[in-house]
């Protein structure tokens, strides 16, 4: 079980973060009052989450976490011992929050279920993103979707918590790299708050975030994978060769490069590859509801698209809470102009 800080010290932390975001979550449009409510309470839990895992992630080497626990997920990968412990504290910490129906998480098969007693939402999170990084000290980060939904309403929350995934209403993630920073959307706006480690508050940043005018000049694509990829990819990467000004930049966590590409301008892809003496990803590695559908939500409110290639990520119906998709994301000029260079049709 993850230790936790005294109730003491989290509940003076858990009013300054509500003091922030608090504001932002007042002017999001289209919610009820109990909602706005639910909504606070829940990224309160995250913010909380979050400072806790920062100082843990910190502290990892000298505890000698930062490689695996042994055991492997439900996706078939590696299980770093901080995904297990993310998992633990984030889980623990939106449960109790009294405003999660259901959660469902990149480390867990099945959805969770938790009580409620008044206004709650359906939550995804990939809770440790990224996590082969830790090793060697590089950026992760944790990912969450809201869904509105009605919580258990029959004997499978899968099917109930699949039926709520066409609305997103706010999609946030955090990124622990050399600060820690929390970037919350809603519809048609991003906002980033930075966490002062030496009060526990997360702090509001000058907003809101948008992809910069002309969309930016960096790529981020594993093209270890070239030879595995579908010839409209390949295309669209030897097109790049012949543009005056481009920058190929890739860390391999999610949010850090989606990140990057979202303050300095590019797109973001992992595409489908086809299996070639390894296992492949045929649909893509990145899962739809808690990786591609919060990436497309806040891209889109800070002026962006994303796109599988052949349809809007928000418009792909979801079939399996662990669903895996491919993901190419950025600002409009980037991914429109990938989809020309590639032959895919319009993102719009
Ligand atoms: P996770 O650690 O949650 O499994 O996610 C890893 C994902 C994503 O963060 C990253 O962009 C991608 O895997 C990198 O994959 P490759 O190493 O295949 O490029
Ligand atoms: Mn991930
Ligand atoms: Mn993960």
């Amino acid at each position: 079980m993850v230790r936790k800080e005294t109730a003491e010290g989290t509940k003076v932390h858990e009013r300054e973060n509500r003091l922030a975001l608090g504001d932002f979550v007042e002017r999001a449009p289209d919610l009820s009052k109990e909602e706005r409510m639910a909504i606070l309470e829940i990224l309160g839990a995250v913010s909380e989450g979050a400072r806790d895992l920062a100082r843990r992630l910190s502290l990892g080497p000298l505890h000698g976490l930062t490689g695996s626990s042994g055991q492997v997920n439900v996706q078939g990968e590696e299980v770093q011992a901080f995904d297990e412990i993310a998992q633990e504290i984030f889980s623990g910490l939106l449960g109790a929050s009294g405003r999660v129906s259901l959660l469902v998480s990149e480390e867990r098969e099945h959805p969770e279920v938790f009580p409620c007693l008044s206004e709650s939402f359906h939550v995804a999170m990939d809770p440790l993103d990224g996590s082969s990084n830790l090793s060697v000290s590089g950026p992760v980060g944790s990912i969450f979707a809201l869904y509105r939904g009605a919580g258990l309403r029959g004997e499978d929350p899968a099917r109930d918590f699949l039926e709520s995934t066409r609305e997103v209403v706010c999609a946030a993630y955090v990124l622990y790299s050399v600060s820690t920073l929390l970037v919350v959307a809603f519809r048609d706006e991003v906002r980033m708050y930075a966490l002062d480690p030496s009060s526990g508050h997360f702090l509001p940043l000058p907003g809101p975030v948008r992809f910069p005018d002309g969309g930016g000049q960096i790529v981020s694509i594993n093209t270890g994978n070239y030879t595995r990829w579908e010839p409209g990819v390949r295309q669209y990467v030897d097109a790049l060769h012949g543009r005056p000004a481009w920058s190929a930049r890739y860390v391999g966590a999610l949010v850090m490069d989606f990140h990057r590409n979202l303050l300095k301008g590019g797109i973001y892809l992992y595409p489908g590859d086809l299996p070639k003496g390894g296992a492949g990803h045929p649909e893509g590695k990145l899962r739809l509801l808690f990786e591609a559908i919060p990436m497309a939500f806040i891209a889109r409110a800070a002026g962006g698209l994303a796109t599988n290639g052949h349809r809007p990520i928000l418009e792909i119906p979801a079939s399996h809470i662990h669903q895996r998709v491919a993901l190419v994301v950025g600002s409009r000029e980037r991914v429109t102009e990938y989809s020309h260079l590639s032959g895919s049709p319009d993102p719009v």
